[in-house]
This record gives C-alpha cells, structure tokens and sequence, in this order.
C-alpha cells in the first residue's frame, strides 16, 4: 500500500504566497523538482503515490484519500470530512499564521513546517544588513537618491552589541554568521535557551532589560499573538540612541510609522526592512521614501535557486521518520503558532 501524498502549489497572487511572479517559480514542487529530489530518496519515494497540483484545481478529489499533504496553506473548513484519511501537512515555510488559529486541524493530523530551510540564507542576510547599518548605508543610499555627497565615515564594528530577537533557526543563523564579528552578540528568545554563537541569551521577559545595550538588532520573530507589536512607538523610542533595526519576521512585529518617525528625527541611524503587513508593499506606501529606510522585497531567508531541493530534502527525512513511526521534526505547536 502506497502513502498518497498531495502537493498543492500556489499561483501567485498579492497578499498571498507566493506574492510575485516572479517568486512562483522559487516556491512551486513542480513534477520535475519532485521527481530530482526523489532520485535522492529512491527507496522512500517508491513507497508514495504523489499527486502534483495547483490551487484548490482537484483538492477535494485528490484529498478523499491523501494521508500526506505538502504545502503552504489550505482550506481548512472540514477537512475531516474532506481528507479522512489525512496524517501528516508540512507547511513549506517558516511562519504558520496564515493558519491560525488551529482550531481546525482534524484530531490525529499533525503539522509540521519548514524550519531549517532559511537559516543559510537568512545568516549571510544578517550580516550584511549589520554591515550595512554600521557602515551607515540606508543614510548613504538616501543621500545618492537626493544627490547628496556626505562624507559619513564609520569605524571598524569592534566592540559593538548586536541584538537578535527571536532566536529560532533564522536567528540562529543569524547568529552564527554574526558571531565572525568582533561583536557581543545578545540573544532574546521565549525561553532564553543557550547558543552557541551567543554571547548573552535571556528570555523575552528581559528583552526591556536588553534592549537599550544594543546598536543593531535583528528581529526574526514568527507573527503569534505574543509578538504582534512587540516593537511598538515606545520600545523603539526606548532603543539606544542612533541604534540601526533589521526585520525579516514578520511585519506584524514592528510599528513602522514610527520607526519612519524615529529615522527622520534621527534618533536611530537606519532601518533594513524585509517583511510587511501588505506584500507587494503597495506603491503609494510613504515607506518607500522614508529616509534611511531600506526596504527589501521578502527575499532575506529564501534561497532562489533551491528553495524546493532544500524543502524536499527536509520532507523526504521526515517521511522516512513517518515511515518508520518515529516522531516527525519540526511539529508546529498549534497552542504557540509556530
Ligand atoms: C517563510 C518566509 O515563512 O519565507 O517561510 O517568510
């Protein structure tokens, strides 16, 4: 007896995910992505019967009798009745809050994401986005797009306190390529765990504490109702004087009129921002001219050529575990939402 998995891919759609066309390609299992990735994996792949489709095309049909289903999100309503047989979802991203609350999810049916895919990238992400800062680059970019020449100069980063807040796999990666740095790296997380490349780890209970020692800090927190406006107007105006902010969580975290507000008073130097409420960032949004604001399109963590050879790999390791009835990685906490 087979294991019928069903991938579902997205077309792109604003809003959504993927949110560009030209990000479809970078995030869609095609036949021939699944088909390289199973070679890999010959004799677990010879044990499913996989059914490769688009958007809701043949869900409810394909659904009748899929146990695994792989992708980014899903309708959720009667699902049990939908998928019966259904065991298993791997979400192929980070953030899950496009599912929560949870409440659906059928009795039996576990979930899991894609925890470990972005670290890599969302590392190297990190340090260049704390160079950047450092080396005053939103304020230099600013000043070329209004022709100014300005003599900032800046001083080798030695000595310097990065903060990461949120150090799951994404901070952890950040962590790792940030810990190359002559930098005392802190680390805030729910439960202030060690990490190796962190010099100082407390829990978000101190993050009040933590905060205004810091000149850089990246934010890589997953959208759950404890971080939604973490970074509100009065924690940013808390923050060190000229302190730079970096976010590739979720734009949910941050109040971004203020942080706009808080550029252009220059109480802080410069802001790399990643990730936002509405993506595409709408046109008309004033952040695209804020001063010293830099914003880029939700590429940080994602890796553009092998998003999916990475996403599989982790699928395939986890299917092996299901095989074998061991406990999968990276099960989401419905109760946590990530
Ligand atoms: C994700 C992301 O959640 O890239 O995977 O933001």
């Amino acid at each position: 007896m087979s294991i019928k998995v069903h991938i579902k891919n997205n077309h792109a759609s604003p809003d959504s995910f993927p949110s560009t066309p030209e990000s479809e390609p970078v995030f869609t299992i095609s036949t021939e992505k699944y088909e390289e990735s199973a070679s890999r994996y010959a004799e677990i792949a010879k044990q499913l019967d996989v059914f490769v489709d688009w958007d809701t095309d043949h869900f409810n049909a394909s659904m009748k009798t899929a146990e695994v289903l792989l992708t980014w999100n899903l309708p959720t309503e009667n699902l049990a009745g939908i998928a019966p047989n259904l065991k298993w979802i791997h979400i192929i991203g980070a953030g899950v809050e496009h599912l929560c609350p949870m409440d659906w999810v059928p009795d039996g049916v576990t979930i899991t994401n894609n925890k470990g895919a972005h670290a890599d990238k969302a590392g190297e992400y990190a340090l260049m986005a704390v160079l950047m800062l450092h080396n005053k680059m939103p304020k230099i970019m600013t000043n070329q797009h209004d022709r100014v020449w300005n003599s900032l100069f800046s001083t080798p980063i030695k000595g310097k306190t990065v903060g990461i807040i949120g150090v799951g796999s994404i901070g952890g990666g950040a962590a790792t390529q940030l810990s190359k740095l002559p930098v005392h790296i802190i680390g805030v997380s729910r439960h202030g765990r060690p990490h190796d490349s962190v010099d100082q780890m407390v829990s978000i209970d101190h993050l009040d504490e933590v905060l205004p020692k810091m000149d850089y800090i990246f934010v890589s927190t997953p959208a759950t109702p404890e971080t939604i406006g973490l970074f509100n107007r009065q924690r940013l105006q808390g923050l060190k004087p000229g302190a730079g902010i970096i976010n590739v969580g979720r734009g949910s975290v941050m109040d971004y009129t203020a942080l706009a507000d808080l550029l252009v008073s220059g109480h802080l130097s410069g802001a790399v921002i990643d990730v936002f409420d509405r993506e595409p960032l709408p046109a008309d949004s004033p952040l695209w001219s804020a001063p010293n604001f830099v914003v880029t399109p939700h590429v940080s963590a994602d890796d553009g050529d092998n998003y999916i050879p990475i996403t599989l790999d982790l699928f395939f390791r986890n299917m092996a575990r299901y095989i074998g009835g061991e406990e999968l990685i990276n099960i989401v906490r419905p109760e946590l939402g990530y």
